[in-house]
Formats: C-alpha cells, structure tokens, sequence
C-alpha cells in the first residue's frame, strides 16, 4: 500500500521536523509528498527543503474564497496520492470542500488535552484555568475547530511557576513524540469511529 503524506503547515514546522526524523530514522513508515504552506516565510519551509520534500506555497490571499482556496489545496494533495492529510501548525480552519475530499484521512495536532483549551493559545488557557495537567492531543479532523475523535494524547504536567513559554516546550516535546506514533498507527492499524470515538480494532 501507498503510504504518502501531506503536511500543512503555517510556521516554524517543528512537528514537521518531528515526523521527518522519525520516518529517517525507521520510526514511521511513511513518505512526505509533499509540504504545503499558506505562508510564504514558515521555516518550516526550509526543513522540507534541506529534506529534500516538495515544497508549495499556497497564500489564502490569493484565493476569492475559502472553496476555491481548498479545492487547489485539495488538487495539490490528489495529484501527489497522498492518503493522509497531516496538519501541523495550520493556521487555517477547514470547510467541507476540504474535509469531504478526505473524510477521517486529515489529522491535527493541538497543545491541549481536548476537548479542553481548543483554538488558539491554548497553552496560556491551560496557566489560566490554573489546570494541573495539559498536554498534546492528535485527532481526527471534522470541520469544527480542534474537535474531531481522539487518535492519542499525551500528559504533562503544570507547576506553579510555569510561564506560557516553559509549559509551551514541556508540551511541545510529547507532541513531536506523539504525532510520528500517532500517524504510523493510523496508517498501520484497521480502526473506525464510532459515535466521538476513534476505535482500533
Ligand atoms: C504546535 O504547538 C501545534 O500543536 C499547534 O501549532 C504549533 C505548531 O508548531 N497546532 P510547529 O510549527 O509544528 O513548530
């Protein structure tokens, strides 16, 4: 079986950087097709790049609409066979025009444990809810903001002297542990959603 990504990316590209080691180093047995970018200056452009990936830039400017924006974005991804969308650090919500080409073949990754702290900064949701875990969570992608079934988490812990930034890195290291173990189970494994439910059978 084929087993090519896509990554979406919007900036500095670490998970990207995560999953590229763990596929050169055996941990994920998978190929990058391809790395889109919706901005021009994301570093973790320059990661696919020195990798040896594809590279596209893709800026949601340059599009009339958010339909015609994900049909190219779409058009981009068939034309490669990739089978499985992996966003990481995609600053974008996706519609339907998007998330119906590849129903429960996109993933996300988010620096909480939903369904707590969705949507932006949620490590600072985390410090100020005073919670005393957080962590990383991949899921499926639906077309509500980081809503979709569960494929794996992660748990750190919160101490009372975390700042947004250490509590950022103390996540930011299960997610680039998580995210290469969470798609190489996706890929290897037979599963079905069930209800909210990600079930592997
Ligand atoms: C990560 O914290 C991820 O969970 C969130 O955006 C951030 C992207 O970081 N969705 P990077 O671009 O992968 O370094």
């Amino acid at each position: 079986m084929q087993r090519n990504i896509g990554v979406l990316i919007s900036g500095r590209g670490s998970n990207l950087q995560a999953i590229i080691d763990a596929i050169g180093d055996g941990r994920l047995d998978a190929r990058i097709a391809l790395v889109i970018s919706n901005r021009p200056d994301a570093y973790g452009l320059e990661r696919a790049r020195q990798a040896g990936i594809e590279t596209l830039v893709r800026d949601h400017k340059a599009w009339p609409s958010r339909e015609a924006y994900e049909a190219v974005l779409v058009e981009d991804l068939r034309a490669r066979n990739v089978q499985l969308v992996c966003l990481a650090g995609f600053m974008r919500l996706l519609g339907a025009t998007f998330v119906d080409a590849f129903p429960t073949r996109i993933l996300n990754i988010h620096p909480a444990l939903l369904p707590s702290f969705p949507g932006l900064h949620a490590q600072r949701q985390a410090l100020e809810h005073g919670v005393k875990f957080s962590g990383a969570t991949v899921h499926v992608v639906d077309t509500n903001l980081d809503a979709g079934p569960i494929v794996m988490q992660a748990v750190v812990p919160v101490f009372t002297d975390d700042t947004e930034d250490s509590l950022s890195a103390r996540i930011l290291a299960e997610e680039h542990r998580i995210y290469p173990e969470a798609i190489q189970r996706v890929l290897d494994r037979e599963w079905r959603i069930d209800g909210r439910r990600l079930v592997f059978g």
